[in-house]
Parts: structure tokens; sequence; C-alpha cells
């Protein structure tokens, strides 16, 4: 595979994989390699903790370059604040929950937590501790908070610890940390010049002032793609129902409540946008007319007539030109007809079809199975995954669909040309 760097030098990515003081600071080792045999630099920061734990030496074998300790910086040829610029990711693995407090609140001191705050990369924490630490109240509100500024999580996984307890606390695989991470910086800026049009979560449509019909969707799918897109270089415009996800930092937001404010900003949105992600559970119908007040109980049961939405990704399909356009199919049942259907009546590029009857994939959970439906006709069944992932791997298929188009386009310039 050839990788693009955007960088100046066009050497591999840096990735600083910062080390602090936890039994598992030796697994560390393990993703060195792994990020190395993937096509990365790594550059080890250590913790004055994680020096009792393994030594520098181990890391420069490694890496090829001495890992940064507070002495090592000390001395005027290291300026760790160039090394958090140079750099294409932090991984801080393993992360002891005192690190990840300090991060939370932006502390710095010691050199990994002021390379934590002064970095701009994208940045990775793998927690490793004691399972009753890891589920204390504090450590989560300190790993939500990491979470919902875009820092991404590996959490741990449950097993033996080393304080002789069992349960969640072990470090991540380090094979799975490692991939998570090149899989960000190795595909950083893939999708530079791109112009996402992004909808997510539900839309509302009011009976009366108080009441209204929705659906269950939580947003998370379109979410992960909008913070997907944006991690690969993308700009992109979210267009929004009402959820309760904090947005992904770096994209622009437009909030709506009803399927026709929906259409209506992504009608304004469409022109400038090369990229349109169909992730929203539009309402298919709304009240006729809602009522201005709210509808007092009477004696019997009050007629609500219904009419359709507009629907949005029809008509966005109609007036395609060079845009790539992906559509979601939520089923509960025949999955494959349904979504053959209407990968055909919608003329999309590409339709994400997922089963919503089962409990571990479709609305308000964190994992989706999906097929991938193709206009070729091509069909992918993937396995049960995050919805981080799923969104990866839409981009992939994007950004596959924009390269085809463009070999198309030369080849048929080349035709012309030599006619
Ligand atoms: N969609 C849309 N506008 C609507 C309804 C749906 O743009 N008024 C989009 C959704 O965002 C999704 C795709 O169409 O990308 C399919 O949505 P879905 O509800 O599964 O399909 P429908 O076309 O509504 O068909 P049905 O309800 O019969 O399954």
């Amino acid at each position: 595979m050839r990788h693009s760097f955007h960088r100046a030098d066009d050497r591999p990515p840096i990735v600083l994989l910062g080390v602090t003081g936890s039994i598992a600071a030796y697994k560390a080792a393990e993703i060195a390699r792994a990020l190395i045999r993937g096509g990365v630099r790594v550059r080890v920061v250590m913790t004055p903790a994680a020096e009792r734990f393994v030594t520098p030496l181990t890391f420069e074998a490694l890496t090829g370059s001495p890992a940064i300790t507070e002495r090592s910086a000390s001395g005027p040829e290291i300026s760790h604040i160039a090394a958090a610029r140079e750099a294409a990711a932090l991984l801080i693995a393993p992360a002891t929950a005192h690190t990840i407090a300090k991060i939370a609140l932006g502390l710095a001191d010691n050199l990994l937590s002021e390379i934590a705050l002064a970095t701009t990369a994208p940045v990775f924490v793998a927690p490793a501790m004691n399972v009753e630490m890891y589920g204390h109240p504090a450590t989560q509100a300190n790993v939500a908070t990491l979470r919902a500024r875009g820092v991404t999580v590996f959490d741990p996984v449950a097993g033996e610890l080393a304080c002789g307890e069992s349960g969640v606390g072990r470090l991540a695989d380090p094979e799975r940390i490692a991939q998570g991470v090149l899989r960000t910086v190795l595909k950083a800026g893939d999708l530079e010049g791109e112009s996402f049009l992004v909808t997510a979560g539900p839309t509302r449509e009011p009976i009366d002032p108080v009441r209204f019909i929705s659906n269950r969707s939580s947003g998370r799918m379109g979410y992960a793609v909008a913070a997907a897109a944006l991690a690969r270089g993308a700009r992109v415009r979210l267009v929004t129902g009402p959820v309760s996800l904090p947005a992904p930092p770096g994209a622009e937001v437009t909030r709506v409540e009803t399927g026709s404010e929906m259409a209506e900003a992504v009608d304004r949105a469409i022109p400038a946008s090369t990229v349109l992600v169909m992730a929203a559970a539009v309402s298919d119908w709304r009240p006729e007319s809602p009522a201005g007040r709210k509808i007092k109980k009477g004696p019997g049961a009050p007629r609500i007539d219904l009419v359709q939405n507009p629907d949005i990704l029809e008509k966005a399909c109609r007036n395609k030109g060079g845009r790539i356009v992906v559509g979601f199919a939520a089923e509960t049942d025949d999955l494959l007809a349904h979504a053959r259907e209407k990968l055909a009546r919608k003329g999309v590029d590409l339709l994400v079809a997922n089963d919503v009857s089962s409990p571990d994939s479709g609305f308000d959970v964190e994992t989706n199975r999906a097929v991938f439906f193709m206009a070729d006709g091509a069909e992918e069944s993937l396995p049960l995954m995050t919805k981080d992932r799923l969104a990866d791997l839409i981009l992939d298929h994007v950004r596959a669909i924009r390269l085809e188009g463009e070999t198309r386009s030369v080849g048929a310039r080349d035709r012309f040309e030599n006619q």
C-alpha cells in the first residue's frame, strides 16, 4: 500500500509513545515494535515513575532514538515542545489513573503531561490499572472527559491483574492499540480537499408544543463518521437532529429538529460539499397540522393525520454530479432484499445497511453489524464492530470511489487526447 504522508521531508510520521508508571510498562516495548513494523517512526517519552519499571535503554534499542526522560530533556538539545509539534500522534500506553487525571485537568508537572497539553495531534490513551481504580467514578469521569475532547481511549480488558485481583483493568492488546494508531496516522490527510456534509441523529416531528414523533437514533454513527472524516483531513459540516453527544472538535455544526429543517439545512450546505453521508434517521412522516397549543385529554383519543416528509437522500441523488453519496438503511427484517431495493431506488454510491432489531447493532448502541452495498452490485458483509471502526471503513470506501472516479476521468481524457 502506498501512503501519502503530506510531510515536507516525506519521511514516515512520528508517533510519540508516552509510557507511565504501570506494571504494564514493559508492554509498551511490544507496542513500539508493532508501530515501527507498521511503517512509522517512534519516539518514547517516559515519566519518572515509568523508569522504575523499564529502562530508557530498552526503548532506545527498539526505536533507534534515545527515550525522552526528565533527565535527558534537561539538556538544551531536546525540546519537548518541538517533540510535541513534530508528532503525528501522541499515544499514552500504558496510562495510569494519575496521568489520565492530570491530562483531563490540564495539569503539566512532567514532560509527558506538558507534551499532552502542547500537542495538536490526535491523542490516544490506553489505560492500565487495578480494577477498582479503573471503575472509580473519578477515573470514569476523567476518561469520559478525554473522550468528549476527541481523545481515543483503548478500553482496558478483563483478566487477571498484577495486583492479584481480576476484572477490567488490563492493558488492551498491544497489537490492537498499534493498529488503531496506525490507521489514523497513516491515513491522516487522505481525505484532504473533500468537504463532507454529514447528517446525524433523529428528527422530531411536533404533534403539539410538548409532544413529537421521533425514533431511537442516538446519532452515534453520524458523529463517528464526522469525527473520522475530520481526523483524515476533510472539512465537515454536521447537520444534526437532537442528540446528547458532544460535537466533534473542528466540525461546523447546524442543529435542527424536524425533517423539513434538516432538508433545508442540507439544501443550503450541499452545493459546497463533495461527499454527502446521510446517517440521520429522518422521520418518514410528520403530523399534517401540529396543534399550536397542548392537546388536552378529551373523552376519546385524538386523530393525528400524517403526511410524508421530503426524502432528502433521494433528492440529493437526483442532482449528484461528482458528489459521492452514502446512504444508510435501518431494517428490522429481510435486510438484503430491502437494502438492494433501496440502493436501486435512491441511486447512492454506497448503502450501509444494518439490522436494527438486534440488541448489539443499530440504534443507541456503540456497535454495529453492517452490510455494504456498492453501486456496481458488489456486497460486503461486515462482522460486529464499533461504530468508530465502521466509520473508518465507510471512509475507506469513499476514498476508493473517489480514486476510481479520478482514474476513469484520466483514462477518458487520455483516450480523448489520443484520438
Ligand atoms: N432518508 C432521507 N429522508 C427521509 C427518509 C430517509 O434522506 N425522509 C435517508 C436516511 O438518512 C437514510 C436512507 O434515506 O440514509 C434510508 O432511510 P430508511 O428510513 O432506512 O429508508 P426509507 O427510504 O425511509 O424507507 P423505509 O422507511 O421504507 O425503510
